[in-house]
């Protein structure tokens, strides 16, 4: 897929620039960052608006599911300092995402500095991709770049609506997550295993039954498999289920399992991996999650990708972000674009 990029774009000095980010992160009970991957991706596509000269760099995000009202336990406030530090430049914090607050700051705002607009889902127009609202958005502003894979999969107003408004490219960040997520798909080298947990066997469905038609081995677990046993659910022989558990809850895989994953993992030589294998969160329900992960770090021949909310905290969280292969930014989205969805906020960036 050949999309335009924001590397493509020319005269981009003297421009106001609005960045898509998604800084939709973990943070904790007092409202500290846990996970930083999605904020120093950002730095890239950044740091080159701004080498460029362009006038003024804005990020825009969503933050949780406020269902399109302001609530401030899903305000992008705490999140600020996090990325001034990530970008390692200025940034400041604008209490809206439209109007005159964002005019008003983008006056305001020296150069080489940046501003982070608020949750763009306090407006219910965001998710309804509502003309009015992307038109408002795009307002201010001379150039939109998307460097959010994650929300490709939405049709929303600040991933589709907007390109209708100002000339639109991709960051580069989002480039590289396509090409490398295109090329696990399409050709993997073999064998390729896609290890696939987490909750929610109607979500997962769909992409279990796209990997055991082009994968040569799937490995179920977490929530789902619990599911997709209870529910009698037919699978092809590359499928794996688990064959015991941990704990009487099942709450994660147990260790004939983890054992027989690992070794499959071991033997890959592409390797997509997307959801824990049981209750991470909570000792000893990690130790499957741990093995799979393990196994992947130690596969130095395979191509891996890995992807989704809880793999990456478990990822971040053993800190081997570095050490796994390319993670990508997108859970859902993430699931769509191997599966072959319709991606949105891909389609309006295609270079023609
Ligand atoms: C994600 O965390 O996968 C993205 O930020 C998308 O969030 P959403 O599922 O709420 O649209």
């Amino acid at each position: 897929m050949k999309l335009r990029g924001i590397a493509d774009a020319t005269a981009l000095e003297g421009k106001k620039v609005l960045v898509r980010v998604d800084f939709n992160i973990e943070l904790d009970d007092i409202q500290n960052v846990e996970e930083h991957f999605k904020l120093d991706i950002a730095k890239q596509t950044i740091d080159y608006l701004v080498d460029q000269k362009v006038e003024k760099v804005v990020m825009a995000s969503h933050f949780g599911r406020p269902d399109g009202k302001r609530d401030e336990k899903f305000s992008l406030r705490p999140v600020a300092d996090d990325v001034e530090r990530a970008l390692g430049r200025r940034v400041h914090f604008v209490d809206d995402c439209i109007g005159s607050a964002v005019t008003e700051a983008l006056a305001a705002l020296p150069a080489g500095e940046v501003l982070l607009l608020e949750n763009l889902r306090f407006y219910a127009e965001e998710d309804a991709n509502d003309g009015g609202f992307s038109k408002q958005l795009a307002a201010p502003f001379d150039i939109f770049v998307n460097e959010a894979f994650s929300v490709c999969h939405r049709a929303h107003a600040s991933v589709v609506g907007v390109t209708e408004h100002i000339p639109s490219y991709a960051g580069f960040r989002l480039i590289e997550e396509v090409a490398h997520l295109e090329r696990l798909q399409s050709n993997p080298v073999r064998p390729a295993v896609a290890v696939i947990g987490g909750a929610k066997i109607e979500t997962k469905l769909p992409i279990i039954r796209t990997f055991e038609k082009i994968y040569d081995a799937v490995l179920v677990g977490g929530k789902i498999a619990n599911e997709a046993i209870e529910q009698n659910i037919v699978f092809e022989d590359n499928v794996m289920l688990p064959q015991d558990f941990q704990g009487e809850n099942k709450l994660d895989i147990g260790p004939m399992t983890s054992a027989a994953f690992g070794q499959i993992i071991a033997m890959a030589k592409t390797i997509i991996w997307n959801g824990p294998m049981g209750k991470f969160e909570e000792k000893p329900y990690d130790l499957g999650t741990k093995i799979v992960l393990h196994a992947i770090m130690e596969n130095k021949e395979a191509s891996v990708v890995i992807g989704g909310g809880e793999s990456l905290a478990v990822v971040e969280h053993e800190n081997a972000i570095d050490r796994v292969g390319f993670v990508s930014t997108g859970g859902g989205a993430m699931l769509d674009f191997l599966g072959g969805v319709t991606m949105p906020g891909l389609d309006v960036l295609k270079a023609k």
